[in-house]
């Protein structure tokens, strides 16, 4: 299964980097993964814009799901999950491909709730932690079934892909608390967004593999194969 990763396109802002660095892509893409902000500032309609974008390039509906991002504003999720393309899926899983592949959505968490957060959701700390201990758990009845899976959230869950942020906001970009779960379990790939300035968007840990991929942080968008096992085909 081959399958492309995008996310902060922050649609209508970096639309013009997603058509340039699409150009450079072949047609056979099985599988779009979305890692969220795939809109600005809750400004829900302007996703017609990146699906006609994305079938304009692949001539079809590649199948494409996603996670929110936190430009996907809470109050736009009921509308953005009553989509039909992209699927928009939180705090859930999908199997896809032959070999079967298992793919979990979350926004994800952060390690410190931000400045907005703190002020505008009650106990912001404490919904983090219970959001960690559910996709803890989630993880752990998939990998019972299946060590096929694909972890996919907006929010990074290592710091080792936040390389070149500044220092003191990496709290607020992710959380490593969820790379335990992801070298726990070994899950062999995740995928995120979220943040902007990485020089170091694809690293390996132990046996995952984790991939920013933000659309300006990558020369060429992220190409992998899964087959048994995780292959990156272009790295930056
Ligand atoms: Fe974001």
């Amino acid at each position: 299964m081959k399958v492309i990763a995008i996310s902060d396109v922050h649609t209508p802002q970096y639309l013009w980097m997603l058509k340039k660095k699409l150009e450079t892509l072949d047609n056979d893409v099985d599988l779009i993964i979305g890692a969220g902000d795939l809109i600005y500032k809750g400004a829900s309609l302007a996703i017609n814009s990146l699906t006609s974008t994305i079938v304009h390039k692949f001539n079809k509906f590649v199948p494409f799901f996603t996670c929110f991002g936190n430009e996907e504003y809470f109050n736009t999720e009921p509308k953005l999950k009553k989509l039909k393309y992209p699927i928009y899926l939180d705090t859930d899983f999908i199997k896809l491909g032959n070999p079967e592949w298992t793919f979990f959505f979350t926004r994800g968490i952060l390690a410190q709730p931000t400045a907005w957060q703190k002020k505008h959701m009650k106990d912001a700390e404490g919904i983090y932690e219970r959001k960690l201990g559910e996709i803890r758990s989630i993880i752990e009845s998939l990998k019972k079934q299946t060590n096929r899976i694909v972890y996919v959230s907006h929010y990074a869950p290592t710091y080792r892909t936040l390389e070149g942020e500044n220092e003191e906001s990496l709290e607020l970009l992710g959380s490593d608390k969820v790379e335990k779960i992801i070298l726990e379990f070994n899950i062999p790939l995740a995928i995120h967004g979220h943040s902007h300035h990485s020089i170091k968007p694809i690293v390996n840990i132990g046996k995952s593999t984790i991939i920013n991929a933000a659309i300006m942080v990558n020369k060429i968008i992220p190409v992998i194969i899964l087959e048994d096992g995780v292959k990156i085909e272009h790295i930056r």
